[in-house]
């Protein structure tokens, strides 16, 4: 452990490493980012890089981010934004492909995916209201290659009052319910719940939520294994502590 830690408040910036952070910094338009994406962009998308991805950003306005991502995925990476504003298209000359639609319309999204097929990367980062982020994801999940991402950005709006926050009705409310899903694959709940099978995990990073989609792991019977090594007989103590807790003294470790 270290004295010098960062805290929260420190003006800490992504180190000079950060390849999406020189791909940002190189874009010839603008483009607005927070300072804790870089890193969640480069854990995330590394792996995609010289492997001609499709990537869709939802939300273009000067339309900066798009050279970012051709500059971090490679030249032969398809791009496409989607933005409301026809204003949007002067990009289609610049080799990106441009859709013009309401990503709070299912409609639109039927229409896209119908044109464009199935991607690897979704990256939303249009409106950032409930009702966008929600339907642009439940619209995108069946439409997103195996083992390809979707990722919400800032999804502080969950909690902003000028956003309707915080509410039951959330993008983080909806994404939660979709971890219950993945935790219903348990076998012991199948029978009584509607498991998710196209998520295989959820990361939440700061203000950014990640879906990881791969059919085949998510759809991997659960059931209970036993290796082959010898048993000696050990017992199992989980009923044997004395330190039980009541619910009302669990509650002080429930924070935020
Ligand atoms: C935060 S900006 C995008 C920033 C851009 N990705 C960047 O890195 O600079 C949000 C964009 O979303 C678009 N937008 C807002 N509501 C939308 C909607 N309902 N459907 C599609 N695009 C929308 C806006 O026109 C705006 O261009």
């Amino acid at each position: 452990m270290t004295t010098d830690a960062p805290h929260a408040g420190d003006k800490a910036e992504p180190g000079p490493v950060s390849r999406s952070r020189a791909c940002y910094d190189a874009a010839p338009f603008l483009s607005l980012k927070h300072t804790t994406y870089f890193s969640v962009y480069d854990q995330l998308f590394s792996r995609f890089i010289g492997k001609s991805p499709v990537i869709v950003e939802v939300g273009v306005l000067n339309g900066g981010s798009l050279f970012m991502w051709r500059e971090f995925f490679g030249p032969d990476a398809r791009i496409i934004g989607v933005d409301l504003n026809p204003d949007a298209t002067w990009l289609g000359d610049e080799g990106f492909e441009i859709h013009i639609g309401d990503q709070s319309d299912p409609s639109f999204w039927e229409g896209f995916f119908r044109q464009v097929g199935d991607v690897d990367i979704l990256l939303d980062d249009g409106g950032h209201t409930y009702p966008q982020q929600i339907v642009t994801a439940a619209s995108a999940l069946d439409h997103i290659r195996n083992d390809g991402l979707l990722v919400v950005e800032d999804t502080h709006t969950s909690y902003m009052t000028e956003f309707g926050g915080p509410s039951d009705n959330s993008f983080v409310s909806w994404a939660l319910n979709l971890v219950h899903g993945v935790n219903h694959r348990f076998f012991a709940f199948v029978e009584d719940h509607d498991p998710e099978l196209r998520v295989w995990s959820v990361q939440f990073f700061e203000s950014i939520v990640a879906f990881h989609v791969d059919r085949p792991l998510a759809t991997v019977v659960s059931h209970s294994t036993m290796n082959n090594g010898e048993g000696r007989d050990a017992k199992d103590f989980r009923y044997h502590s004395e330190n039980t807790m009541t619910d009302n003294e669990l509650r002080i470790y429930f924070k935020h």
